[in-house]
């Protein structure tokens, strides 16, 4: 099914399980978080580290509290964290939306923006469709402002949300659609996404770098890709407080608190900033930052 964007399909699936219970990655992007709260969802935070989503949490999870609705999962390169659930993990995870019938999205971005190693099998592939639904979109490999995103529905599904999409807005806009056809049958996808991928790699290169020289004392993710690395500053730095001077020194980012993370963690973004804005922005931040780091 294709939508204006990835994220719509969310929307139409809080719409389908409005006041049921969902879990999510803790922490998670927070645009589905807020959908998922208007939609009158319960969330249920399941608890991830430098691997990815926690299996034996996700197991006491699925032990607790109502059934839920499904899971919804970013497993590479996760918006805000950057981290990449293992292959080990993915079979597990599979294992056990078996053993508990529980549907899955698996919202995947980022999956092709990569600059180095090899790529995991996705979940959907491991599991072959039938409870989990793959979300992606062009916004990363071709252009957001397209609006173009797609759903690989497990076929019960795939009528009630074509029903809801129908009922919102008749079609997805077909112009978008248009361009995204036009610029895959000229050939160019493939070079774009080798232009994106050693750009954007350089900039994860110049943040890593930048980390290690200002910020010795923190803790980071190490991506192979996507757009995100999430800082981790000393227990008792508040990253929401932060923020205020942040921005009086020309500099931001997005605290991990909005993301349901810990109040010492912060998301930070190479994908949009210069090499030398990056290298400047993290001297700026660690500035900022409790001396004792
Ligand atoms: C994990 C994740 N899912 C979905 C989206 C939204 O993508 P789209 O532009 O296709 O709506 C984003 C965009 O930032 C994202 O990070």
């Amino acid at each position: 099914m294709i939508t204006n964007g990835s994220l719509q399909g969310m929307v139409f699936l809080a719409e389908r399980f409005r006041s049921g219970r969902v879990l999510v990655e803790a922490p998670t992007y927070d645009r589905p978080l807020k959908i998922l709260a208007a939609h009158g969802v319960e969330i249920s935070p399941v608890a991830m580290d430098d691997e990815g989503l926690d299996p034996s949490a996700l197991e006491h999870a699925l032990g607790s509290g109502e059934k839920p609705a499904f899971l919804y999962t970013i497993p590479t390169f996760q918006n805000p964290s950057g981290r990449t659930l293992s292959t080990e993990r993915r079979h597990r995870l599979v294992e056990l939306a078996r053993e508990h019938d529980l549907p899955v999205l698996e919202d995947d971005p980022y999956g092709l923006v990569r600059y180095e190693g090899t790529a995991p099998p996705t979940l959907f592939e491991l599991e072959g469709g039938e409870l989990v639904t793959y979300s992606s979109s062009f916004s990363k490999t071709i252009a957001p402002g397209l609006r173009v995103g797609y759903f690989v529905l497990p076929a019960a599904l795939e009528r009630e949300l074509e029903a809801l999409a129908v009922s919102t807005y008749i079609t997805p806009v077909l112009l978008g659609q248009a361009t995204v056809f036009e610029f895959l049958r000229r050939g160019n996808f493939e070079p774009n996404l080798e232009r994106v991928r050693s750009l954007l790699g350089a900039r994860r290169d110049a943040m890593l770098e930048a980390l290690e020289t200002e910020l010795p004392g923190a803790r980071w993710s190490h991506p192979e890709g996507g757009y995100f690395i999430w800082l981790e500053l000393p227990d008792g730095t508040d990253t929401t407080k932060l923020l205020g001077p942040a921005g009086e020194a020309g500099v931001t980012y997005v605290p991990g608190a909005d993301f349901g993370g810990e109040p010492n963690t912060a998301r930070l973004a190479f994908s949009f900033v210069s090499l030398d804005e990056i290298r400047e922005g993290v001297r700026r931040l660690a500035a900022l930052v409790p001396v004792s780091v």
